[in-house]
């Protein structure tokens, strides 16, 4: 495969570790960046603060929109103007959460550009993401090996046959780190109002998160085989799972949590 030429659009939390993957990768692709507060470009990619500086006799393989769902018609609005028929050479990789294909391929001003949308999660940015992927039937055969690549190299990639599984992808690992994150909090909180140092409390439920993680990616045991292994009848877990596990805890509070999710997203997506 020859080295691809990608345009990043936007450069913060999401796109700034997807260059970054990219960059330290075996292979780097010809990147340029589109950001306009970005002070150091990752290994040798080029930065344009703003879209006419943008060499407009670049053919990119895949231009990437990774700003706020708001900002993506403006830039895709200027980005055909200044590129003009070249544009029509590229598939669009969308990491946002919301845009359809449909509205993209629309910004675009030709209904047949081929479209790849992509739910990464925040783990991406230490090269542990966990990544949907769907493709509108107009992306070719290379334009979706090099995606797959491409998201690959900053997490584990899974492909979703329809697009509107992309909101089911945000409930079950786009938006779920912060509830990982939210029960490091909680269970520090508990650990100090048991009497435990905030530094001791803090370090504990940190790392038992990041070891049962591990444990979840490196064995082969589902989820159940290992939450029966650590508990032992009549014992402390099973005394902590008989609260958790109550239908109206954990099992409800998770499904509305996801259905809220959900929702938002298809708020988002008019
Ligand atoms: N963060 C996540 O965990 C995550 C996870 C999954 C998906 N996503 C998706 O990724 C997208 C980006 O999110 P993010 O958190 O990475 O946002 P972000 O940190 O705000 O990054 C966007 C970057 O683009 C720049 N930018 C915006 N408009 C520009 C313009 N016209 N010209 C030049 N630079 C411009 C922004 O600069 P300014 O700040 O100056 O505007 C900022 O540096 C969102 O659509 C989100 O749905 C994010």
């Amino acid at each position: 495969m020859k080295t691809p030429t990608l345009l990043l659009l936007g450069c913060g939390k999401m796109g700034g570790a997807l260059a970054q993957g990219w960059m330290d990768s075996q292979h780097p692709p010809q990147l340029l960046i589109l950001d306009r507060k970005l002070q150091k470009a990752p290994g040798n990619a080029l930065i344009y603060r703003k879209i006419q500086e943008i060499p407009s006799d670049i053919k990119p393989d895949l231009i990437i929109l990774a700003v706020k769902p708001a900002m993506a018609e403006e830039m895709i609005t200027a980005l055909k103007t200044h590129l003009g028929d070249k544009m029509a050479q590229s598939a669009l990789l969308s990491v946002m959460a919301a845009k359809s294909c449909a509205q993209l391929a629309h910004m675009s001003g030709n209904e047949a550009t081929p479209v790849i949308r992509t739910m990464p999660n925040t783990p991406a940015s230490v090269g542990a993401g966990a990544i949907g992927m769907y493709f509108s039937p107009h992306v070719t055969e290379d334009q979706k090996l090099l995606a797959k690549k491409l998201m690959g190299q900053v997490g584990e990639v899974v492909i979703v046959p329809h697009e509107d599984d992309l909101r089911s992808v945000i409930a079950v690992s786009g938006s779920s780190p912060a509830y990982v994150f939210l029960l490091a909090e909680l269970l520090e909180r508990t650990g100090i109002e048991l009497g435990l140092e905030q530094t001791v409390a803090r370090k504990l439920a940190r790392t038992m998160i990041y070891g049962a993680g591990k444990m979840l990616h490196d064995l082969d045991d589902d989820a159940t085989t290992l939450r029966e292994n650590v508990t032992s009848p009549n014992g402390t877990t099973a005394a902590a799972l008989h609260v958790l596990m109550d239908e109206k805890n954990w099992p409800r509070t998770i499904r509305l949590a996801s259905q809220e999710a959900v929702r938002r997203a298809k708020e988002l997506d008019h």
